[in-house]
């Protein structure tokens, strides 16, 4: 098979003069994915090449090229050395789909990441995206460089979030001059409130949504230091709104005198699956006064939730919210600051108040979603956030008693989609269906344990069932490893990549070992 990678040679000597040409003469990378390309690693997986040719990936990156260079001695197998190569740079390699500057300040750099196959910024997933570079980042001014990028997603976010704070996925910037993107699938959704779909992709109210901008300014400022940034442009006006929605999303559904309040955010959709539109037209389960939890209409998986007090996302809330704080405190919003700690120490309060249930066979556990009724959903999903991956968002010690007992449960048959057969053995979910393994869970696993031998069979589960495509999937089917969804999901690679450099620090030893038996 001829490699996709062969281009004309004229076009090759020709191609810094063809950069605006990118789109002709680059394979558009959905076609790439689903099919393998040589040359193949020479493990037993023969797994294939990946990666776009230097003229068409979309952000170069010295620094992860000089990783990925010293990465082929770091790792020895060499299927997973083929596995790291292909998924780690993903994010930079295909899914950034335009770099710039505001048109009312050209200091405010902006940064807009596609998920991968589709065509919009989601604030969750180019939060996660950016962050598998965050062991590389580091202080710089420069335009280009990882810095900037983490600036521009920032900015791009804050605009976002100050056009639409309840929406969870958007469209290019104007700047970009791309055109916005269909979604066939939103046509119809009837939202309050409601937004513009040249802005808005999609407008799913998700807690976590707000998180990950939390997330993304968190790692950014811990890792270059640099303060001032976040005094520049637009952040604590963002965080602001976020608050602003946060507070609301603590709206019970009824009053004190029992009459039902206003929800300040309200979906449907026509559709014949239950995740994606809200019970009671719209407003979702009834949800009790006084938790103190924040309430969420979906899942990370972008299903609707079935009680609204989301426990993982009030974590992952919780715990980069007070991360923030020293940001707020640093550009002299000492206001802003307290009103941050103050609602990072209720949530987790009302987390570990009301979150926190009684099981027979697992004892005290997180719930995955609570209404404060005592309605309980007890499982876990996938996606992050997860109760699987509480200490890997800094929310509770991996050594935790209530945590230790949470994972035993959701890693198991206590947990309705954790999926086992002979392919892989992971949490799955709703989104994709019992039946459905997701990698991204596996991988979590392998962040959340120091066992040596966990850590190895959950390698070898997700290093063999890539189907030879040599690529983190969204799920496997986990009886059959030719059934998987998503060829290109940029966020679940660059993960991939980011456990890999976590494993090179906290257990080396792992990535010299062979898996070819
Ligand atoms: C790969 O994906 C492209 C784009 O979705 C599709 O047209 C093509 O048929 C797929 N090929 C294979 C082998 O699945
Ligand atoms: C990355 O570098 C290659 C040359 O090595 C160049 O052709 C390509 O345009 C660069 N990509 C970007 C987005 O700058
Ligand atoms: C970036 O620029 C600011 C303001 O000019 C300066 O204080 C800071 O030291 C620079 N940072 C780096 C890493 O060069
Ligand atoms: C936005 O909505 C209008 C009216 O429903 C529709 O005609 C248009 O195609 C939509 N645009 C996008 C990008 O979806
Ligand atoms: C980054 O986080 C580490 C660990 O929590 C902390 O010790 C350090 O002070 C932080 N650095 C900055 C600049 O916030
Ligand atoms: C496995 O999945 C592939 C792709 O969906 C399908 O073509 C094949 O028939 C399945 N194999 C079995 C044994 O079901």
């Amino acid at each position: 098979m001829l490699a996709y990678t062969a281009l004309p040679p004229l076009l090759l000597l020709l191609s810094p003069l063809l950069q605006t040409t990118h789109a002709q003469f680059c394979p558009d990378y959905l076609g790439v994915a689903n099919t393998t390309h040589e040359p193949f690693s020479t493990g037993k997986y023969a797994l294939s090449s990946q990666r776009p040719i230097a003229a068409c990936r979309t952000f170069n990156s010295s620094q992860v090229e000089a990783l990925l260079a010293r990465y082929t001695t770091t790792i020895s197998d060499p299927d997973l050395l083929r596995l790291f190569t292909n998924s780690y740079p993903n994010t930079l390699d295909t899914a950034i789909k335009w770099r710039g500057v505001s048109a009312t300040n050209p200091a405010e750099e902006l940064t807009f990441i596609i998920t991968g196959d589709i065509d919009a910024m989601w604030l969750r997933d180019s939060s996660n995206q950016v962050q598998s570079y965050l062991p590389l980042l580091t202080a710089s001014n420069a335009s280009y460089s990882l810095a900037s990028l983490y600036r521009g997603v920032i900015n791009l976010q804050a605009r976002y979030l100050l056009t639409s704070p309840y929406c969870n996925s958007f469209q290019p910037p104007v700047e970009s001059g791309l055109p916005p993107a269909e979604n066939g699938a939103a046509s119809n959704d009837v939202v309050t409130p409601v937004y513009s779909n040249t802005s808005v992709f999609e407008c799913k109210y998700e807690l976590d949504s707000l998180a990950a901008f939390l997330e993304v300014s968190a790692n950014y400022h811990n890792a270059t230091g640099d303060t001032t940034f976040f005094s520049r442009f637009s952040w604590s006006e963002a965080v602001e709104a976020i608050l602003t929605v946060a507070e609301e999303m603590q709206t019970p559904t009824y009053g004190a005198d029992g009459a039902v309040l206003k929800s300040p955010y309200t979906f449907t959709r026509e559709t014949t699956r239950s995740t994606e539109t809200f019970a009671n037209d719209g407003l979702g389960n009834p949800v009790a006064s006084g938790t103190g939890l924040i309430r969420s209409g979906f899942r990370p998986s972008d299903d609707s939730t079935i009680y609204q007090l989301f426990v993982p996302a009030n974590m992952m809330f919780s715990s980069y919210l007070s991360q923030c704080v020293p940001i707020a405190r640093g550009i002299g919003k000492a206001d802003l600051a307290e009103r941050m700690e103050s609602l990072a120490a209720s949530v987790r309060k009302g987390i570990e108040e009301h979150g926190v249930v009684d099981t027979l066979q697992h004892g005290r556990v997180y719930a995955f979603e609570v209404d404060g009724y005592g309605g309980q959903t007890i499982m876990d999903d996938a996606n992050i956030p997860s109760l699987l991956s509480a200490p890997f968002l800094g929310y509770v010690d991996q050594a935790d008693e209530v945590y230790q007992a949470t994972r035993k449960m959701v890693l198991g048959s206590g947990n309705p989609y954790f999926m086992r057969g002979p392919v892989i053995n992971a949490i799955g979910g709703p989104h994709q269906g019992p039946g459905m393994a997701w990698p991204m869970a596996k991988i979590v696993q392998i962040l959340t344990t120091d066992d040596e031998a966990e850590i190895v069979g959950a390698l070898k589960e997700i290093l063999s069932s890539t189907d030879r495509l040599g690529l983190i999937h969204e799920s496997i089917n986990s009886f059959n490893a030719s059934d998987w969804t998503r060829q290109w999901f940029s966020w679940a690679n660059g993960l991939f990549g980011q456990m890999i450099l976590n494993l090179y620090d906290r257990k080396p030893e792992i990535l010299r070992m062979s898996f070819q038996d």
